[in-house]
């Protein structure tokens, strides 16, 4: 398989060399030169240019000046222009090299522009002026862009291999450079320093500059709006000195190689996506960078005052026959966003109401740092006292108790992008959107105040209504059955007490295992719900960060997680309630003797796919990344239909609290340690080592370290190795299970993403986001790999890029003699 592509590409390549060189005799390159020296200029005329389909069917023409690349990637730098509205940018667009056909520019796309927000029109001119300036000026003479380099001595303009615009010195040195500027886009090797940012235009045939960027800070890659203050809706908490776009990878995202060009760019819609020529001769999207953000997530999704609601749009609705302040903008597309009907008025302040819509979440939350801790009551009003705030978000910090004593986090905001109706109930906050009444009538206002309900999308329920008569048959059902206290508001997490969940263990009598953080019990609330109840040890003194974690943990949501119900926290008694997982742990049906017989190839496969889904969620659901830092098959669970689920998510950040246990302790468990445990830098890649292994006992149906083996089989990873360099790895695959003989080929594939995943050089180990893609077979495994997959790879320090990240460092670099100790 893995031969038969490569001699493919071979075959491919070969090919390509003897187009390439045809077609070089037809000299279709259009004459044009990659450098022009100064004085030089050129005028933009429509009668020379090319015609080109754009995108939204909108036609584009294009005038080259400079072209560079004779085979792969191909970039121009000229004009481009919008046909029908004589609108004109100088800008680089990037191409590729296609040898069968004539057309030495096809299906361009602008990744650089000098002008986005100033277009030109027909005629204008580009001079590059004795002076050494390079300008830009309309048709009419007036001046649009310039390149401020009047009088640096240039010599030149050069449009290098890499797509980058240089104007150039007597040396060739650099003395400006359209990589230093970059628009909404990066080519491959470009480098987002600190302090530069994207910005995306405003759509796609808007080309002026929009309200979303993106930028490397001192600490975070993050994207934001462009407002006052910035809302950040993506942050990755990675730092890097900058993030460069290189061959494989960007920021840490493992992304295809560029074996064709590519580039990334910046969406008017705030994705971040990676195009790459394909097939059809045109770029096409291959991964959206910003993994794991929902649709709703983004700003500006529904515009303005929009909510969105499983990516569709709306505006905010009064529902009791109050008066209507909000409409679209413009009628029919809701996703342009909603205007005030009548708008805030900072002279009529007294006028000033705040609608209270529930079960919304709102994207800048989560990031901000700008949230104070205060009361329901003291958050309003700070809104309602300045004029510039259009709307607070507020949150409950116990999302149990919300009356008037109860605390919570408060952010206000200077302007409202879209609004989240919320899908993941657990994570509720709660917006208070200021509008302005057109009558002034103080009694009415207040009832306003207290009784705004807004039902948030497509004329929905009363909210308060239903939630109070909701809340009212909860408080009669736990009054009626004495248990499971709270336990059935949809989505929040219960609180228990210790002598309820005693009852419904049966005093803790049946014991379904021993996990890391202590041991777990079997029991069955009251409706007949089985669940599994675990008695943290040694954490009597959390006290509030107890809570915090815990409904953390509670609101973190996946099919492939194992789902927190509810909790204990009462005197030195912290118990976790979880959903019961019928099958229970992996590791008796991998190594235990009947049931191992019994799990066939297919459902192996899931299980692995499953495992993955789970921890590409962990990692890169970016309001809460965590780090798992025990994956063994202990810790994944098998429901009913043998659904795997991760398990004991989260619970190392409650170790992180806890002062006694800090970080100078390694977590994890003997023989499922990644080697970079010895060095010090620790990210989300040892779980991704920790998967590599789990994934080889599943499909060698064995344990990692097995004693009954004679002493060179004992290690399953030196067995690994020694296979690979036999090229026998099928001799490795589950030898009890005729299943997984009859699949043994597949399973060979999949032992090599396990060695991927088990590169002792982390860097080079995929994401987990990465891993699920290519066990869905959207990408294809890294065939170079390392089979020594317990060598500790060294400490780079300091370097940039991947090598820079950092999840945290551990206190002291550990000795091996610990690695082998009990935990
Ligand atoms: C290429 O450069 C030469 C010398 O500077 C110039 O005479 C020629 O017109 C240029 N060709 C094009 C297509 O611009
Ligand atoms: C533009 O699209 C039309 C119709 O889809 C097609 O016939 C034409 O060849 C295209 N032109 C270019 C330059 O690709
Ligand atoms: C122009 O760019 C090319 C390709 O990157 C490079 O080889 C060449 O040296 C550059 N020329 C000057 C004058 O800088
Ligand atoms: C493009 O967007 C800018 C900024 O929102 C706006 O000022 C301009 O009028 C728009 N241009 C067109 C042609 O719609
Ligand atoms: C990226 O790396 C791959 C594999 O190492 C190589 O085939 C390809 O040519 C590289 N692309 C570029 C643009 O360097
Ligand atoms: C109102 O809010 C703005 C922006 O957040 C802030 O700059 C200003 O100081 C506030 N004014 C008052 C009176 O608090
Ligand atoms: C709000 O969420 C609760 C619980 O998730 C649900 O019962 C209620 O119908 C929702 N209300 C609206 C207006 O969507």
């Amino acid at each position: 398989m893995v031969v038969e592509q490569r001699f493919l590409r071979y075959a491919i390549f070969l090919a390509s060399l003897l187009l390439s060189s045809l077609s070089s005799l037809n000299a279709q390159k259009g004459n044009y030169n990659s450098t022009a020296y100064l004085p030089a200029s050129w005028i933009n005329q429509a009668s020379k240019s090319q015609e080109i389909n754009g995108t939204d069917e909108t036609t584009v023409l294009v005038l080259p000046i400079l072209l560079r690349g004779s085979d792969g990637p191909r970039y121009v730098c000229g004009f481009y222009c919008n046909k029908v509205e004589d609108q004109c940018l100088f800008g680089v667009l990037i191409s590729q090299y296609t040898p069968n056909t004539d057309n030495y520019l096809q299906s361009p796309k602008l990744v650089w522009s000098a002008n986005r927000n100033n277009p030109v029109q027909s005629n204008a001119m580009l001079q590059l002026k004795e002076d050494g300036d390079l300008v830009l000026a309309n048709s009419d003479g007036t001046l649009i862009w310039s390149s401020n380099t009047r009088g640096k001595s240039v010599s030149g303009l050069n449009l290098t291999e890499m797509g980058n615009l240089v104007l150039f010195g007597p040396n060739n040195e650099p003395i400006w450079q359209s990589f230093d500027h970059p628009t909404d886009s990066l080519l491959l090797g470009q480098k987002l320093a600190r302090g530069q940012r994207l910005t995306a235009s405003v759509s796609a045939s808007n080309w002026s500059q929009g309200r979303l960027s993106l930028a490397v800070g001192s600490a975070s890659f993050s994207a934001y709006t462009e407002s006052d203050p910035p809302q950040i809706y993506y942050l990755s908490g990675l730092t890097y000195p900058y993030c460069e776009f290189r061959n494989g990878s960007f920021n840490g995202f493992t992304i295809p190689l560029a074996s064709v060009a590519q580039f990334i760019r910046f969406e008017p819609d705030g994705h971040l996506k990676l195009y790459q020529w394909g097939a059809a001769d045109e770029f096409t999207e291959v991964v959206d960078l910003l993994t794991f953000l929902n649709d709703c997530d983004y700003p500006m999704v529904c515009g303005n005052y929009g909510i969105c609601s499983r990516g569709q749009c709306g505006c905010i609705e009064t529902t009791n026959g109050q008066e209507r302040y909000f409409n679209e903008i413009k009628s029919r597309q809701p996703n342009l966003g909603c205007s005030l009907v009548t708008p805030i008025s900072c002279d009529h302040s007294q006028d000033h109401t705040l609608l209270e819509l529930k079960n919304t979440s709102y994207f800048a939350f989560h990031q901000s740092s700008d949230k104070i801790e205060t009361l329901m009551e003291e958050c309003k009003s700070k809104c309602m006292s300045n004029c510039s705030c259009k709307a607070a978000v507020f949150y409950y910090t116990d999302q149990l108790h919300r009356d008037l004593e109860s605390k919570g986090y408060c952010l206000l905001l200077n302007e409202v992008f879209s609004i989240s109706n919320n899908e993941r109930s657990v994570d509720d906050t709660i917006l208070l959107v200021k509008v302005q009444n057109t009558h002034v009538n103080k009694s009415r206002r207040k009832t306003v105040i207290l009784a705004s309900t807004v039902g948030a999308l497509f004329g929905v329920v009363c909210v308060v209504g239903s939630c109070l008569v909701l809340l009212m048959r909860v408080f009669r059902e736990s009054n009626e059955t004495e248990g499971d206290f709270l336990s059935k508001v949809p989505g929040m997490l219960a609180r228990y007490s210790y002598e309820n969940l005693k009852a419904v263990t049966e005093d803790f009598s049946k014991k379904l295992g021993e996990g890391g953080f202590g041991s777990v019990y079997e029991g069955a609330l009251s409706n007949g719900t089985k669940i599994a109840v675990k008695c943290l040890d040694g954490f009597a003194q959390l006290k509030d960060s107890f809570i915090a974690e815990v409904q953390i943990i509670g609101s973190i949501h996946h099919v492939n997680l194992v789902k927190l119900i509810g909790f204990c926290f009462e005197k030195s008694h912290r118990l976790l309630v979880y959903e019961y997982m019928a099958n229970g742990s992996l590791d008796k049906w991998i190594y235990g003797g009947k049931e191992k017989q019994s799990l066939p190839w297919s459902a192996r496969r899931r299980i692995i796919t499953d495992i993955a889904k789970g921890l590409a969620y962990l990692h890169e659901d970016c309001s809460h990344k965590i780090i798992h830092f025990d994956i063994k098959p202990q810790n994944i669970l098998l429901d009913q239909n043998f659904n795997a689920k991760v398990a004991d998510f989260g619970l190392s950040k409650l170790v992180e609290k806890d002062q006694s246990r800090v970080i100078t302790r390694m977590r994890g468990t003997p023989g499922y340690l990644a080697p970079e445990w010895l060095s010090s830098v620790i990210t989300e890649k040892v779980d991704v080592y920790s998967f590599g292994i789990v994934m080889s006992e599943i499909l060698c149906g064995r344990k990692n370290l097995d004693w009954s083996q004679i002493e060179e089989d004992r290690h399953l990873l030196s067995v690994f190795k020694r296979r690979a360099e036999e090229a026998r790895l099928e001799d490795m695959v589950d030898k009890n299970n005729l299943d997984m003989q009859v699949h043994v080929l597949e399973a060979v594939e999949m032992m090599q993403i396990a060695a991927w995943c088990l590169q002792s050089n982390f860097t080079k180990r995929p994401s987990m986001s990465l891993v699920v893609k290519v066990l869905d077979g959207l990408v294809a495994p890294e065939t170079n790999l390392d089979y020594d997959f317990t060598k500790p790879s060294a400490v780079e320090t300091g370097a940039a890029g991947d090598q820079g990240r950092e999840a945290f460092h551990i206190a002291s670099p550990l000795l091996p003699s610990t690695l082998s100790g009990p935990r």
